[in-house]
């Protein structure tokens, strides 16, 4: 996909579309093809009873008196009440209405739209986020595909005045895209192609952003005491792998980072403890979390952010095999705490439990935040349209809401508080990785906090918002990229200099 910026004027071929407000007039050079065709336009618009509302769309193919091959008029409704987010959506509607039409070039033209907030660069900036967030696909195992159904669009320049600040705007967040599209992929294959010792191999890559990364195997995950981790792979042919991500862009070099820990489930079979077959296959974006720290480093680096950032994912597949972990096994965790199993299917707090305490013991971060698809119970809770957030730390807590408030990647906080605390008590080790049968995310959230060692911490649930069942003005059916905006912008807002 091809985004540009470029002065407003009527082109002279290919589709265009035009954004209107319930108020907005023709922009003056539309009025004219207006003219030329003896009304036409005017006289659709009246006839399709079109409103300007938010979604509307109407379509003159081959419009008379010029050279288009298509026209759109796209109501976004009252210009004040207009978002980053609505431009998005907007931008992202038009590009899947036209992707598979035949057009191969598409201009969107907003100086009709006056009366908004926002100012013209970045009404244009935004419109080509969603034009390029819609636009992923993931196709690489389609080999019949009939060539109608392939996208012909390849062309999209926004028409805005302020044009040139407008493309400066997008480039840098051009960068932050390229990091959704990386979790995208992540998340999108299937787990035979990705599994511990792929998913590092293709965090590797990441060196040539000047990020460091480095692989942790089994053997030292096993020095350093890591059981808990080691424990949910151990069904596993595949190696459980534990990869760190260090991308130092502070002006100080030493100064303390920020930290990202990701649940890198590449399969979850639920293990010995073993899911039911109806909707197994969806396991494979169990490792949405760790995805999304990894295309959060990518964004960073790649746009060059000014702090120091540290992203650690664990890496590992819960199988049941007869060298699987049992229920009831204790294990040992990096920090010296045991665990009681009670169930093989709660693995990922068992993952996070040692990613966290390594982190937190050599980096010394000055807060961490952890991504996790971590309990079915949260989509019950919120569904596709919240994460939860949990946390030890107003401050920490209010940044990352209003992060995702920004990017419209949304949260809303439960709590973590000792009240739950007796629920993880274990009678044989100092605690089970199962709570009661009620509020299964918060005493999953009351386990990791034992392992953030009173740094600030937050604890992000992202298992209803990685993965959507539903296209979207955003995406097609499948990986959403939840989490790398969102990290993106709690850096961009908190912690650069
Ligand atoms: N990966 C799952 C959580 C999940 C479920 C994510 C559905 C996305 C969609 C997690 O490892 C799990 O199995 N959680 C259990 C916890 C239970 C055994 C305490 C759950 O939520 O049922
Ligand atoms: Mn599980
Ligand atoms: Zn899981």
């Amino acid at each position: 996909m091809k985004l540009s910026f470029s002065a407003p004027k009527l082109p002279s071929s290919g589709a265009l579309a035009v954004l209107m407000t319930s108020a907005s007039e023709f922009p003056s050079w539309l009025k004219e093809l207006d003219e030329a065709s003896d009304g036409m336009i005017a006289k659709t618009v009246k006839m399709a009873k079109f409103k300007a509302k938010t979604g509307e769309i109407v379509e003159i193919i081959a419009p008379a008196a010029s050279k288009l091959t298509r026209l759109l008029l796209v109501g976004v409704g009252d210009a004040k009440a207009l978002t980053e987010y609505h431009f998005e959506r907007a931008g992202g509607r038009i590009y899947a209405r036209l992707a598979t039409s035949g057009e191969t070039t598409l201009r969107i033209a907003i100086d009709g739209v006056t009366g908004a907030k926002l100012p013209f660069d970045l009404m244009a900036k935004h419109l080509a986020v969603g034009v390029r967030l819609r636009s992923y696909r993931f196709d690489k195992y389609r080999t019949k595909e009939p060539k109608s159904k392939k996208p012909t669009l390849g062309r999209v320049a926004i028409l805005t005045p302020d044009h040139l600040a407008a493309g400066k705007a997008f480039e840098s967040y051009d960068k932050v895209l390229d990091g959704v599209f990386f979790t995208r992929d992540l998340v999108s294959e299937p787990a035979n192609i990705l599994y511990p010792a792929s998913f590092a191999k293709r965090l590797k890559t990441l060196d040539e952003l000047g990020v460091e990364v480095q692989v942790l195997g089994e053997k030292e995950m096993k020095k350093l005491g890591m059981g808990a981790l080691l424990g949910v792979g151990q069904g596993s042919d595949r190696d459980s792998q534990l990869v760190i991500m260090k991308y130092m862009g502070a002006d100080d070099p030493d100064e303390a980072p920020i930290a990202f820990i990701g649940k890198g489930v590449t399969f979850d079979t639920g293990g010995i403890s073993i899911k039911p077959a109806p909707g197994m296959e969806q396991m494979k974006w169990d490792m949405g979390g760790a995805g999304a720290v990894s295309g959060a480093m990518m964004a960073l680096a790649g746009r060059k952010a000014k702090a120091n950032i540290v992203g650690v994912v664990g890496l590992v597949e819960n199988m049941p095999s007869s060298t699987a972990q049992r229920p009831g096994d204790v294990v040992k965790t990096m920090s010296g705490q045991t665990v009681e199993v009670i169930n093989t299917d709660a693995e990922g707090r068992l993952v996070l439990c040692d990613a966290m305490w390594y982190t937190q013991d050599r980096f010394k971060p000055k807060m961490m935040i952890d991504l996790a698809t971590l309990t079915g119970a949260i989509i019950a809770t919120f569904g596709n349209q919240f994460a939860g957030l949990f946390s030890n730390n107003d401050k920490l807590a209010n940044q990352i809401h209003a992060a995702g408030e920004a990017v419209h990647e949304r949260l809303w906080r439960l709590p973590v508080n000792d009240t739950y605390d007796k629920e993880i008590n274990s009678q044989i080790a100092d605690m089970k990785n199962l709570g009661g049968r009620t509020a299964g995310s918060i005493t999953a959230a009351q386990f990791l906090q034992r392992f953030c060692n009173g740094l600030p911490w937050a604890h992000l649930d992202v298992a209803g918002t990685v993965w959507s069942e539903k296209d979207d003005a955003l995406w097609e059916k499948g990986a959403t990229g939840y989490g790398v905006r969102l990290i993106d912008r709690i850096v961009a807002d908190n912690y650069e200099t």
